[in-house]
């Protein structure tokens, strides 16, 4: 009994922080990932290339958001303040990495664009931000 009771604190040890993080909107582990690419007049350039050919077709050419399909839902504004899957350097650096699981409608790109590229869409995306 007294094994079993040791056994479920354990398991709670370890499946406490999970469900805290899946519960969480953005993603703490991945806000403390620092951007390593200064957002430099090429940086910016990269990211635009990048980001038109990869990007505007879901989230419009001026990022401000798509409209969907029948297959795939609305792409959010990526220019406005709201971000749900949080908006820190490194949240949208994996989100664009990693997609947004588990439907990811906003599908994975780390095997397509090269993780300096991706910096570089961070930085163009971030230079659309607008300051009101
Ligand atoms: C196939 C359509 C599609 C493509 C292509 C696409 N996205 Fe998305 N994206 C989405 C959808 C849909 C969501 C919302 C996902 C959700 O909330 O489940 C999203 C979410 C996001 C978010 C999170 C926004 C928030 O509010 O937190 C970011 C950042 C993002 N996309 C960036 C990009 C970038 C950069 C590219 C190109 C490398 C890209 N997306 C390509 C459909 C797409």
């Amino acid at each position: 009994m007294r094994a079993l009771l040791q056994m479920c604190l354990a398991a709670w040890c370890v499946a406490s922080p999970i469900a805290v993080v899946t519960i969480a909107q953005g993603n703490p582990e991945a806000a403390r990932v620092k951007n390593p690419v200064a957002a430099t007049t090429e940086s910016l350039g990269d990211g635009k290339r990048i980001y038109q050919r990869y990007c505007a077709s879901c989230h419009g050419s001026n990022a401000e958001g798509g409209p969907g399909n029948d297959l795939i839902p609305a792409a959010p504004d990526l220019t406005d303040k709201e971000s749900k899957h949080g908006s820190t350097d490194g949240e949208i650096f994996s989100v664009i990495k990693n997609g947004v699981p588990p439907e990811l409608n906003m599908i994975p790109f780390g095997d397509q664009i090269k993780d300096t590229e991706i910096w570089n869409v961070v930085n163009y995306i971030r230079s659309l931000a607008k300051r009101n």
